[in-house]
């Protein structure tokens, strides 16, 4: 899970990939680097370290050349050292390539190149590729055909970039299971893993399907199939995103930004194609069981679903984790099974290789996803875009309350197919739904004082629980999946009931314990459970209604919310939780948009 980029034109190619290698670095930030073509050879500037670093270390935006391919890396295979970081060379130093993903069978490949001589000088799967078309040159292949040759050899997922000083005009690039797509311009032509690398050079952009190479000059394209040579079109889509929405707007983090952006994002998201939801909720209803998959937050989005799926439409539906599905449910899958598959990039191996597996089995697959293009939307027999704009923190924010609030839309279109619940009660939950993005707007403005002030009480701590009942265990696996991936302080999360079955035993002085608790059929419970923490010493939050006055007063910390349907509370209520875990982050001293050990994008299984 990397980034990668490449560029052919008039233009000096390194400052381009640098600014589009900054937009890449939320897929990794291991290492980095570029290798252009210059003078007949090819250039390569590599380290470990973020972009910047290496930039002000070796000078990468100085390289030389107008055809260039460039890299940020997340190691799967090998340390994140200089050796590892991309771009890897071939034994001539001819031939430079990027890659993102997994090559499976590097091993063998590995074995066979070194007993045909080849000296290879990383720990990567990556760096195969290279050696192996210079193998494949050294047979008397052209290098077009060598590409093609050698991509075939490969099993696992490639997006790879590779440039030549045998073709010093050319970029050569393909896909299998990663994204890589081709931004198309004006006396150029770029290639990159995804949109927002493309957005401040063009608009233009050609979507590659799996099993798509590509050969890119400056003045133009070709795309052909790996496996038969034969040359496909692709159509051009004009992507209306500006720069501007890619970065930070004023805001010292993007995460920051994308907190306070959400009623905004959640305007947009209302504003679905209803052909699609309709289409949706009708194929949902066919089906015998229904299964809601996604890994990350997506996955808590599937809880915050089967609930809303459950009490308003009245279908029962699975949330499964999406790395658990087949293992759990893949033997009893088949013609009946309907998959709604959730996926902010659309590219998350876990979910890819469920669907993958129940496509086989004659399953129906819907998505969910906020990238259009994506894999996702390529393998459903239906989907529907979330319209959140680009993501660029890793930690996600304003995708996950546009997924709960787009399972929201579904289901009560779902009530409505169903008849089963009274008119005036969609009537109602409509106007509460189309009433989310004010109210998210109220939260912002209410919790952003209050939870600035918890968050150094809740960075001394050394454990968080999180805790609620119904839909709002959705919120509290959110809650604690932001704070845990930012503050790297441990969480634990569990429906309210739970806690005498075990986990109150962890309790002692001064534990913070959080309790989502908006006003519904649980505040009773809620109560009971806030009684049974404080009894043991715990330091107790709550975040409930502003109205709210007997919990307020029993809560030692209260976090005032606005008022809104119960059912679509995930949307709300996970305001403060974003918030806190980003100025946790930041009394920790780390930095909230790059978390350790983290990717946006994790299409690696
Ligand atoms: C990674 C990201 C998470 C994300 C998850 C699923 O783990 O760090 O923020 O929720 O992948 O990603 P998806 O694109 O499928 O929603």
């Amino acid at each position: 899970m990397c980034g990668i980029v490449g560029y052919t034109g008039a233009e000096s190619a390194a400052p381009v990939l640098l600014r589009a290698l900054k937009r890449l670095e939320y897929r990794g930030y291991d290492s980095a680097g570029v290798a252009t073509v210059y003078a007949g050879e090819v250039v390569v500037r590599k380290d470990a370290g973020r972009v910047d670093e290496i930039n002000a270390r070796l000078k990468l935006e100085s390289m030389p050349g107008t055809v260039g391919i460039a890299h940020t890396r997340w190691a799967t295979h090998g340390a994140p050292t200089a050796q590892n970081a991309h771009p890897h060379t071939d034994c001539s130093g001819r031939i430079a390539i990027v890659h993102n993903g997994v090559i499976e069978n590097y091993l063998a490949l590995k074995k066979e190149l070194l007993d045909l001589d080849h000296s290879l000088a990383s720990r990567t799967d990556s760096e195969v590729v290279a050696h192996l078309v210079e193998e494949y040159l050294r047979r008397g292949e052209q290098l077009e055909q060598a590409f093609r040759k050698a991509l075939q050899r490969l099993e696992g997922s490639y997006a790879v970039a590779l440039v030549s000083s045998l073709s010093p005009e050319k970029i050569l690039a393909a896909r299998r299971e990663a994204p890589l797509i081709i931004g198309a311009g004006k006396g150029f032509n770029m290639v990159a893993s995804d949109i927002t690398a493309l957005i401040e050079m063009t608009k233009e952009m050609v979507f590659l399907h799996d099993g798509d190479m590509a050969v890119l000059t400056g003045s133009g394209y070709r795309i052909l199939r790996i496996d038969t040579g034969e040359v496909v079109e692709r159509p051009v889509k004009v992507v209306e995103l500006t720069v501007e929405m890619a970065e930070k707007q004023g805001y010292p983090h993007f995460m920051l930004k994308e907190i306070f952006e959400q009623p905004e994002t959640l305007r947009n998201s209302l504003r679905l194609q209803i052909e699609y939801v309709d289409l949706l909720a009708e194929l949902l209803d066919r089906g015998r069981t229904v299964f809601l998959i996604g890994a990350g937050t997506s996955y808590n989005a599937c809880v915050a679903g089967s609930y809303l799926f459950s009490q308003i439409a009245r279908l029962p539906t699975l949330p499964v984790i999406a790395s658990e599905f087949i293992p759990n449910y893949g033997a009893s899958i088949g013609v009946d099974t309907v998959i709604l598959a959730v996926s902010q990039s659309g590219e998350t191996a876990d979910v890819l290789s469920a669907l993958e597996y129940a496509r086989m089995r004659a399953c129906t697959i819907l998505g969910i996803t906020n990238t259009v293009g994506s894999t996702l939307t390529r393998v459903s027999r239906a989907y529907v875009l979330q319209n959140s704009g680009p993501e660029i923190g890793v930690a996600a924010t304003k995708t996950f309350t546009s997924q709960v609030l787009v399972l929201a839309k579904i289901a009560l279109r779902l009530a409505r197919l169903r008849g089963k619940i009274a008119q005036y009660e969609i009537d109602e939950f409509n106007s509460w739904l189309e009433r989310v993005p004010q109210t998210v707007a109220e939260a912002l403005t209410m919790v952003n004082e209050p939870v600035r002030r918890l968050a150094e009480r809740i960075a001394e701590s050394r454990v968080v629980f999180i805790l609620g009942r119904g839909v709002s265990y959705s919120t509290a696996l959110e809650g604690r999946l932001k704070i845990m991936e930012l503050s790297y302080i441990p969480c634990i999360t569990y429906p309210a009931g739970e806690s005498k079955h075990g986990p109150i035993s962890v309790i002692e002085g001064g534990v913070p314990v959080i309790f989502v608790a908006p006003p519904d059929e649980y505040r009773k419970q809620n109560i009971g459970s806030i009684m049974e923490m404080k009894a043991r010493g715990a330091y107790t939050v709550v975040v409930g209604d502003a109205s709210d006055q007997e919990l307020k007063q029993l809560a030692d910390y209260y976090i005032e919310m606005p008022k809104i349907h119960p059912l679509l509370s995930p949307t709300t209520y996970t305001i403060p939780f974003q918030l806190l875990a980003y100025y946790t982050a930041l009394a920790k001293g780390h930095d909230p948009d790059k978390p350790r050990n983290l990717a946006k994008s994790i299409t690696v299984p």
